[in-house]
């Protein structure tokens, strides 16, 4: 066979002929990587074999009660009630989240609830004595004779084991992680473009064949793109993200893609010495008597979820050219237009002062609903007050300094009732940020 050498962006997948030192798709510097591929031949083509065109309604439908419940309530909630045969299902995360840790005791629950099917956990990343050491720590009593360890980094090799044990019997795979698998059909090393791109085509060529269904594990990097390969997003079904603050113990499972449910809803966990606990958000909220100087509640909307939020935020006076701003959680230029708007219309002088402000929990939020809670707990830590107690603040702040409405209120309200914050501030009952000075300065 003759062949040819291109560079190939390990980043998109983009390919040049040439090397290139940034790539022209995705920008990404210093990615290109030599792959050698077999150069197009002028010969003839074979006719391809026909296909088989299928009547829509010859197709049997899938009864939901073909989904396999999982009994992780939060998991199957992501999953939209559970995971579909033959779905290949990408759970991406950064390294440490707890990505192997999840599917683990997914792995064992499964195994438990499920004796006839055969679960396979292919550890590409850790030794078997290492990833038993982990389940040990998981599970009191262990899965029976149907869970099985696959120390196995080649896919054509792990595949050609899989299949013959599984035979016409159920099953359930767990590639842990994808970027470890290699085929000796792809050039490149373990994680390149090339080889991470086969080895999951692979695994979905067997997921769709014998309706098993498959779970690869893959990292993503800082910036939150799967290390490399984000093409691999569209080779699959549904696609997981967990992420966290590895220093925290909360944890939230998205969908990012889901070809059978919604991607609309989260699952939320609590990293524990015992592995993932699921958590009822609503008890993640812990009443204060008081609340403490600068902070401020609000109720934001993961996906359908309303999630209560502290937002805490530190004033102190500066002693810089330019004062510090630390913005943990939250937008760092919403904070900064929040930080601009309270200096403008409240002549808050602060260009002297140093802000950081945090999200309790090391939670993060992107929505704007929570800059009111943001211009309040500022308020508050300024002022050297606490805000009154059972009171939340929910609205965006816009560059004119007012306060405008956000969507879904009645959620956002029937969380705050059931979690006994009474006193609501938001649009409704204010019609200028000015009216938040009261609720924190002292009164002369
Ligand atoms: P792990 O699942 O190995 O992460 P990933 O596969 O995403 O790289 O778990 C990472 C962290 O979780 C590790 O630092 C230890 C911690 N951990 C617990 O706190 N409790 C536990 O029961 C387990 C198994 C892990
Ligand atoms: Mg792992």
């Amino acid at each position: 066979m003759k062949t040819k050498k291109i560079y190939v962006c390990q980043n998109c997948g983009y390919e040049s002929p040439k090397w290139l030192g940034q790539c022209p798709q995705c920008h990404a510097w210093n990615s290109f990587q030599e792959v050698t591929v077999a150069a197009k031949t002028t010969a003839k083509k074979q006719p391809l074999s026909t296909s088989q065109p299928l009547a829509l309604n010859s197709i049997p439908a899938l009864a939901p009660q073909n989904r396999l419940k999982t009994n992780f309530r939060e998991f199957d909630r992501v999953l939209g009630g559970g995971i579909v045969p033959g779905a290949v299902i990408l759970l991406a995360g950064e390294p440490g989240i707890g990505k192997s840790t999840l599917l683990s005791q997914l792995a064992i629950a499964l195994a438990k609830d499920n004796p006839q099917r055969q679960i396979y956990y292919l550890c590409g990343e850790e030794s078997p004595q290492q990833v038993k050491l982990r389940l040990q720590r998981l599970a009191k009593d262990f899965p029976g004779e149907n869970f099985f360890l696959l120390p196995e980094l080649d896919v054509d090799a792990s595949l050609a084991t899989i299949r013959q044990a599984l035979g016409t019997k159920p099953g359930l795979v767990i590639v842990d992680s994808i970027q470890t698998m290699t085929s000796q059909d792809a050039s490149g090393g373990p994680g390149s473009l090339n080889q991470t791109r086969l080895a999951t085509n692979l695994w979905r060529q067997f997921a769709k064949e014998t309706a098993t269904p498959v779970f690869l594990v893959g990292h993503v990097t800082k910036g939150g793109l799967i290390a490399g390969p984000k093409t691999l997003e569209h080779m699959v079904d549904v696609v997981l993200s967990f992420v966290g603050d590895r220093q925290q113990q909360l944890r939230l499972l998205r969908a990012t893609k889901n070809r059978f449910g919604p991607t609309a809803e989260v699952g939320v966990w609590q990293m524990t010495d015992h592995g993932l606990e699921e958590v009822d958000p609503g008890q993640l909220w812990q009443q204060k008597d008081k609340p403490p100087i600068g902070a401020a509640a609000t109720i934001v909307l993961e996906g359908n979820r309303p999630l209560t939020l502290e937002i805490q935020a530190l004033v102190s006076q500066s002693f810089l050219p330019t004062p510090k701003r630390v913005i943990n959680g939250l937008d760092y230029n919403r904070a900064q237009i929040v930080l601009a708007v309270l200096q403008k219309y409240l002549r808050l002088p602060l260009y002297k002062y140093d802000v950081f402000v945090n999200v309790s929990g090391g939670l993060q939020t992107r929505e704007p609903a929570a800059d009111l809670a943001l211009a309040a707990s500022i308020l508050s830590s300024y002022y050297n007050r606490p805000l009154p107690s059972d009171s939340w603040f929910l609205g965006e702040i816009s560059l004119l300094g007012e306060i405008r409405p956000v969507n879904q209120l009645a959620r956002r309200q029937k969380q705050a009732q059931s979690l006994g914050l009474k006193k609501a501030y938001s649009w409704e009952n204010l019609t200028n940020l000015r009216q938040l000075v009261p609720l924190v300065r002292p009164s002369k």
